[in-house]
């Protein structure tokens, strides 16, 4: 499959009380494996809920998203749980990892869920990644012993952990200075093309989206760039 993500028509209205908002307005696109897309676009754009509905995690008012040839609109809740586990991965900008846990339990908890290795293998596959990510001497480290660059580095490892084919990064370096940023949108970049995995991140940072290999732009729900 050449396309991992294909987009026909999408809406996406909000509706409180009788005031509509149309934060997506008739949206075509596809996503091709292996790509680094970046998504940027003013404030309140779409961005968030575009990256939010390819991810499964918001359902469209009307049109299609088709994920690796699947039409994810047709799925029910148990289907879209198992595509979101197997195929994709998210990283948000405040990393979003569990306090209490170190560092290596943070990444072994997507594995434990999917259920399908052994602790021992889970935590030889958790430890190489914080390697990847260069934190084998932080892996038991909790998430407040950790500087935000190195908590994004743990959530990088963590988003990989079941080997996903897309992974989507809503403003991943939003919350970290411009030098830490572009070390850790480089780390991410580098492992997406060693791994062969696409990634869809959402940036209001020109600089970070330089690392892409393509830019579309959101404006008022509406794609005026591809
Ligand atoms: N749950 C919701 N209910 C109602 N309106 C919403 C909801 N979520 C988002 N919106 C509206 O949809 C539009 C798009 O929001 P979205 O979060 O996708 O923007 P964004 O481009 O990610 O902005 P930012 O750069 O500030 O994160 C906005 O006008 C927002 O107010
Ligand atoms: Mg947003």
């Amino acid at each position: 499959m050449e396309n991992i993500v294909e987009i026909r028509n999408l809406y996406k209205k909000y509706q409180l009380g009788d005031l509509e908002i149309f934060a997506l307005k008739n949206i075509n696109m596809s996503i091709k494996n292996g790509e680094i897309l970046a998504i940027m676009g003013p404030s309140g754009s779409g961005k968030t809920t575009l990256l939010n509905l390819i991810g499964c995690l918001d359902t469209p008012t009307s049109g299609k998203i088709y994920i690796n040839g699947e039409d994810i609109t047709e799925l029910n809740k148990k289907e879209l749980v198992k595509l979101r586990r197997f195929y994709l991965a998210h990283i948000f900008q405040f990393y979003n990892l569990i306090p209490f846990m170190t560092a290596i339990d943070n990444v072994e908890l997507p594995m434990l869920i999917a259920g399908k290795i052994k602790k021992h293998d889970r935590l030889k596959r958790a430890e190489y990644l914080l390697k990847i990510v260069g934190l084998n001497k932080r892996i038991y480290h909790k998430p407040d012993e950790l500087s935000g660059g190195e908590q994004q580095r743990v959530a990088i490892a963590r988003a990989l952990a079941n080997d996903p084919l897309l992974i989507l990064a809503d403003e991943p370096t939003g919350d970290l200075d411009e030098d830490t940023g572009i070390k850790i949108i480089k780390i991410l970049c580098d492992i997406i093309k060693k791994e062969r995995k696409t990634l869809v991140m959402v940036t209001h940072d020109s600089m970070i989206a330089s690392f892409a290999s393509r830019i579309l732009k959101l404006k008022s729900g509406s794609l005026i760039e591809d």
